[in-house]
This record gives structure tokens, sequence and C-alpha cells, in this order.
């Protein structure tokens, strides 16, 4: 173990499962997906070498990192009865809502890869969902702002392709900041796996009942929506945005303290992270880099920084060990972007169905994986006999 720190296998004792994908170390604040940090895939990885990486448990050689992309290009169109059932939604359906809707409904399109006993049909499912999660994020996005849908154009990355079809339009070109595909393809490197939260567990669970894999993500996009889980990103520059300026961050850190207050700081703490998320340390310095190549600015990361800062520094933030997570500067720089804030959660479920789909592989091939079923403690009454109605 060529590691800095000392590696430790996990709670044996309340372990859901046994996987070789993802390992993260709160204490430390270490991320490792097969063993590579965080830190370098985000730097000098691709979000498809990342993708194939999560899959197939090693780095790719140029010609299977070739393969791979040409193979999940070839993927990126949604069957155009799909396109129908998205203009079913309401114009001002939430991204997430459309997401969860059409993934689950690509199990009545695509019969021929929902075989989970079938390895080919996996494979094909697993690449069809990858591929096509940019294409339908897009949509929904053009959707809520009544532009036409552009088809992916397979000649661009798969960031590029997916920046393309958000943001270009059928009346003119539409050039793809390499900075910007640059920040979008490192983003979803840092969202793409993280080992057992809660929206992979679900997806566990559900595939644990042999439900077919475009059921399964579904499940795992409704779970991620809440804004304890990957709405955070949503809801963190929506705080930041309300805090306004740096003096007004102090009434907002008391609030956050306060037992009696239901706010959270958001994009703040962890399950798991006691220590800096090293996610975030990434997304930090990814700000200033958008920045620069924009040249824009936004007061929302100072007072971000200030924010951090201050909580950084105050015993409560401290002695309870929270620190920012992904979710506390992405959307600031999403929206550097130029994404609204509805769309923060979709990019997080985008860039995350290549770990729930390779967690769900990694079980739906466990022989001795058995159909999910957690117990509970009761607390209830014991038992009694029935009364009548004209008794009670
Ligand atoms: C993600 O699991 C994953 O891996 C998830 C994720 C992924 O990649 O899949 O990393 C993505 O979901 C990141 C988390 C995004 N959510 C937010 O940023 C929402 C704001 N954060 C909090 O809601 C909270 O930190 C949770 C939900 C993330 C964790 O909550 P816990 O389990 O209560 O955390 P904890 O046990 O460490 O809390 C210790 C104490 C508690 O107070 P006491 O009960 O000890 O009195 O700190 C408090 C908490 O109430 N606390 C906070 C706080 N987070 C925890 N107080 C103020 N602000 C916060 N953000």
């Amino acid at each position: 173990q060529t590691s800095a720190f000392t590696y430790d296998p996990g709670f044996t004792s309340t372990a859901s499962c046994q996987s070789k994908i993802t390992y993260i170390d709160g204490d430390q604040g270490v991320l490792l997906h097969r063993g590579y940090p965080i830190s370098q895939l985000a730097e000098q990885s691709s979000f498809m070498e990342v993708c194939y990486l999560l899959l197939n448990g090693e780095l790719p050689k140029q010609d299977e990192l070739a393969t791979f992309s040409r193979t999940i290009s070839r993927h990126t169109m949604l069957h155009e009865q799909l396109m129908t059932f998205l203009r079913g939604f309401r114009r001002d359906a939430h991204p997430m809502a459309i997401m969860c809707g059409i993934v689950g409904a690509l199990s009545a399109f695509y019969h021929d890869s929902t075989d989970i006993t079938d390895p080919q049909q996996r494979m094909i499912a697993s690449h069809r969902l990858i591929a096509k999660m940019p294409t339908i994020a897009a949509m929904a996005f053009k959707y809520s702002v009544g532009q036409p849908f552009l088809y992916p154009d397979n000649s661009l990355s798969y960031s590029a392709n997916f920046l393309r079809m958000t943001f270009g339009v059928p009346a003119e070109p539409y050039e793809v900041d390499p900075a910007v595909e640059k920040a979008m393809d490192r983003i979803f490197i840092l969202h793409a796996d993280h080992e057992q939260n809660a929206s992979t567990s679900t997806v566990r669970l559900a595939g644990s009942s042999g439900a077919n894999p475009f059921a399964c993500i579904a499940a795992g996009i409704a779970c991620l929506w809440g804004p304890a889980h990957g709405g955070a990103n949503e809801a963190a520059l929506n705080m930041l945005r309300e805090i306004g300026t740096p003096d007004r961050i102090p009434h907002y850190i008391e609030r956050a303290k306060d037992k009696d207050d239901p706010f959270r700081l958001m994009g703040f703490g962890h399950r798991v992270y006691k220590n800096y998320d090293p996610r975030a340390t990434v997304m930090q310095k990814t700000v200033r880099e958008v920045f620069n190549a924009l040249k824009v600015t936004d007061p929302v990361f100072e007072v971000a920084l200030q924010l951090e800062e201050m909580a950084l520094n105050d015993d409560y933030f401290i002695e309870k060990k929270l620190f920012p997570n992904v979710d506390f500067y992405s959307g600031v720089i999403l929206s550097a972007i130029g994404f609204p804030t509805s769309m923060f959660t979709a990019l997080f479920a985008l860039a995350r169905t290549v770990g729930w789909i390779a967690q769900w592989n990694e079980m739906i091939t466990d022989p001795d994986q058995k159909i999910g079923r957690p117990r509970q403690l009761y607390t209830g009454p014991t038992q009694r006999d029935y009364v009548p109605i004209d008794r009670r």
C-alpha cells in the first residue's frame, strides 16, 4: 500500500456491502477511485477516462479510451417518442422531475438492455445511461426556456457535446470555450462516484430486487434530489445569494448553530468527511480558473470564501468537524458558466450516473448478493386485541 495514510478497509460491523470502486477516509479527507486520488484524476484525467476506470477497474490505454468514447457517443441520441414524452411536462417542471421520469421511461424503449442476467445487455444499458444523461439534461434545460432541442454532435467531446446541446441554438454556430469544457469535465469527475452515499445505496437496493438498470438509476435520481444530498448545490448557491454580503455572514453562522432554527449551512458538513472534502478543494480552485477564463466574477464567491473562513474558525464548526463539501463551491462555477440553479442537481445526477451504474454492475455480478432487506428497531405497541368500533 503506497499510501501516506493508514488504510482502514471500512466499518466491517455496519458495512452494507463490499466494494472495490471507491475508498473514502473521512477523518483524513481521502477519496480514491480504484486507488487513484480524486485530486490527480481531476487535474490530469478526463471524465470519459474516469468512466472507463470506474466501470473496468483500470485506466484505459489510448486505443481502449478511443473505443470506449466512440461507443458512448453512439448512444447519445434519444428515441423520438421520448422527446414527445418530455414535451408532455409543464414548462416549469423541475429538471430533476423530468430526468427522473425520462430515465425511468428508458426501460419502456430499450428492451434489448433490460435483461440483467445478460452481460452484453448490462454493458449496453450502462453505456446508454452514461451517453443519454447529457442529452436528457440539455433537453430539460431547453424545454424550460422554450428553445428547440439540439441533437448531439458526436464529433465533440462528452462535455463539449453537453455544453453545445445546452447553450447552442440552431440559428448560429456554438463555439465551446476550452476553459469551460475543461471545468465542466472536471466537475463531472468530481461528482462521478462517492462510495455508499444515499443515492448509490438506493440504486443498489433497487438493483438487489432484480429491477432493470433504468428503473434503478431513476430511483437514484429521486434520492439525489433531496436538499440534504445532491440538492445541496442548488440550496448552497441560493443561501450564498440570500446572505448577499460578507457583513451578513455572522448572522447566518449564528442561525446555523441555533438548534431551534432549522437553517443549516448548505454545502457544509458531511456524513463521512470530518475533514475537508477533497473535492471542495479542487472545486474552489476551479472557480478561480473559470472566472479568469471567462473574465467574470461573482460577489457570492467572496461571500463563500469569507463564510468558509469564519466557519472554520468558529468553535461550533470545529467541535462538530464541519467543513465545506463538494456542493459548497460547485454552484458558483455552474452559475458562472450560465446554468440556472434549477439545473445544478441534474448536473450532479448526470455525472453520478457512471458511479451508480458501476456500483450496480458490481452488485449484480456478485454471486453472493441477495435482495437487500434492512431490519429495524421496533418501538411500537406490544401485541393487543382488536376493539370493535362501537366499543372504542
Ligand atoms: C452530499 O454521502 C455522500 O457521500 C454524499 C455526497 C456524495 O458525493 O454523494 O458527498 C454528496 O450529499 C454532500 C452533503 C450535501 N448536503 C449539504 O451540504 C446539506 C447541509 N449539510 C447538512 O445537512 C449535514 O451536514 C448532512 C446532512 C450532510 C450531514 O448531517 P449529519 O449526519 O447530521 O452530520 P453530522 O452527524 O456530522 O452533524 C454533526 C452535528 C449535528 O449537530 P448535533 O446533533 O451534534 O447537535 O453538526 C450539525 C448536526 O446537526 N450539522 C450542521 C450542519 N451539518 C451538520 N450544523 C449546521 N450546518 C450544517 N451544514
